[in-house]
């Protein structure tokens, strides 16, 4: 298949906080990079994000702060937005899900699936206060942990033990947010019964999709040998996009039904306002189509196996071609978390250290958790800084552009005869293109900008062979054909560069007079 486009989505980030160096370096940049790449090859290319505004984590958030569920999003949408912004994420869209065109959309494709009998109907018993008369999700239900008998453990998990729990394993379960006692309830709800796609997606993914990254190849074959089973679409909650039937009232789609439409919305919300970007249709629904996700690990069995499934189940949409997930990026060898604030927000770091986004760009590329777990160290931030990007790239630059201001009044000198030197250096640079394209080709980033940078070691080890400043005494001609050289690959560089260093690569271009890329 020969694609005509590319979609690129990153995982919608939920807006119930800011975002930090773990998601920067496990979604945003990668996806950023890839986006820049292909523009850059003249690909006709859609880059759609948002934020993901429902779910329990709003919620929480909001009775925590003591504000209602729409001023969280409305200020952390923002917050994010911006934040994206300011490190250079270059989104075609970045729109949210409690947008009128996503709560159209989504529900409409619930209502298909609906009506085209897709999903299994199943009434069970659920936690329920009849003091609030709300039924509970697992982590608003807490009780005694049945294993290690610790107060306050949650319906999902165990804080004190670890353990993995269900909320029907606690002793004498509570309403973690009063203090009621709990009672069983019955509800109705939709599932989506993935087990009866469970051969589809084996053929899928295991046999048509072996190139997917290992470690997304292995979750997906490990949730496929494990058995699938039905899972819900719908919660009872009042925060979401009401389930559009009958009956349901006081129902809500689930979240991780929603969220992934809401690529869909975001798209379609941009065509629709900007026919320019082509028809909203022919991005999610044309063969030629290729759909790419970047998503961090604990979103891979939403995105490989429940989302492809729910297109599949509606039909006449396309499926991922690829899903390159990375793993965690850890911070000065402890886990990232929100609630122990052991993170580098990148709202902070924008005020912190104003100009240098590319900088953070770089030393998250660099230690990119693509195949393991990696750790951020300030150490690490600061010898990066000081060893790679101003010893060996500004360093390059700054040779080049004094001398031949120097020499040639800052105006670049005609090449005369290349001698052999020049010609194994040219033929060096050239090599450099075609590697770090077939690295951007297998998602392999921190590869690709380790190639990149090679372009500039070649450069300062040119002129140190070279020494135009020795030559100028004696040869001008020698001289402007070394300078020219430099030259070439300094523009190389910020064409190389560009995807992992925007600010610094225009920065470049404006200071050699280049106008195009
Ligand atoms: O894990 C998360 O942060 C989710 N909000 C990701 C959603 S991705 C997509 F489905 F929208
Ligand atoms: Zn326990």
């Amino acid at each position: 298949m020969t694609f005509q486009r590319t979609l690129v989505t990153s995982a919608l980030p939920y807006a119930n906080g800011p975002v930090h160096i773990g998601h920067l370096a496990g979604v945003y940049v990668p996806a950023d990079i890839y986006v820049r790449y292909l523009r850059l090859k003249g690909e006709n290319v859609l880059f759609v994000g948002g934020s993901d505004e429902h779910g329990v984590p709003v919620t929480i958030r909001a009775r925590k702060e003591g504000i209602t569920t729409q001023q969280v999003v409305d200020r952390y949408h923002q917050i994010i937005k911006d934040s994206f912004e300011g490190f250079g994420i270059s989104f075609d869209v970045y729109s949210r899900t409690t947008s009128n065109t996503h709560h159209q959309l989504a529900s409409e494709f619930f209502r298909h699936l609906y009506d085209n009998g897709k999903f299994v109907e199943q009434t069970s018993e659920q936690f329920y206060d009849p003091e609030t008369q709300e039924f509970l999700t697992d982590r608003n239900i807490r009780g005694e942990c049945p294993r290690c008998h610790a107060a306050g453990a949650y319906g999902d998990q165990c804080e004190k033990c670890g353990a993995t729990l269900s909320p029907d394993e606690l002793i004498n379960p509570y309403n973690a947010i009063n203090g009621n006692p709990l009672t069983k309830k019955e509800t109705k709800h939709w599932y989506l019964p993935l087990d009866q796609y469970q051969e589809w997606l084996e053929e899928w993914i295991l046999q048509e999709h072996k190139e997917w990254r290992p470690n997304v190849y292995g979750q997906c074959k490990s949730w496929l040998d494990g058995g699938l089973r039905p899972r819900a679409v719908t919660r009872d909650l009042d925060w979401g996009i009401p389930v559009p039937i009958e009956g349901a009232e006081g129902k809500v789609l689930y979240v991780w039904f929603d969220a992934p439409i809401g690529y869909i919305s975001n798209t379609k919300e941009l065509c629709d306002a900007h026919p320019e970007y082509g028809n909203w249709e022919t991005w999610w629904k044309d063969p030629s189509t290729r759909l790419v996700h970047f998503i961090g690990k604990d979103n891979i069995v939403f995105h490989c196996i429940v989302f492809p499934t729910m297109l599949k189940a509606e039909g006449s949409y396309i499926l991922p071609d690829n899903v390159p997930s990375n793993e965690f990026l850890n911070l000065e060898g402890d886990k990232i978390s929100t609630s122990r604030n052991w993170a580098v927000w990148l709202n902070e770091y924008l005020v912190d250290f104003p100009g240098k986004q590319d900088v953070l760009r770089y030393v998250l590329t660099a230690n990119a958790p693509e195949t393991k777990d990696n750790d951020f160290t300030w150490a690490d931030f600061q010898a990066r800084n000081n060893n790679e990007l101003v010893a060996i790239y500004g360093n390059f630059v700054n040779r080049a552009l004094v001398l031949t201001k120097k020499y040639f009044d800052g105006k670049v000198p005609a090449a005369g005869t290349f001698n052999e030197y020049d010609q194994t250096t040219i033929a060096e640079f050239q090599n450099v293109k075609t590697e770090v394209e077939k690295l951007f080709n297998d998602f392999r980033f921190r590869d690709a900008q380790k190639e990149a940078m090679n372009l500039a070691r070649i450069g300062n080890k040119y002129l140190a062979d070279t020494e135009p400043w020795k030559v100028a005494k004696t040869d001008m001609e020698r001289t402007a054909t070394i300078l020219h050289i430099a030259l070439q690959i300094a523009a190389n560089l910020s064409i190389a560069f560009e995807p992992f260093l925007p600010f610094s690569s225009a920065k470049l271009r404006q200071m050699l007079s280049m106008s195009e890329l």
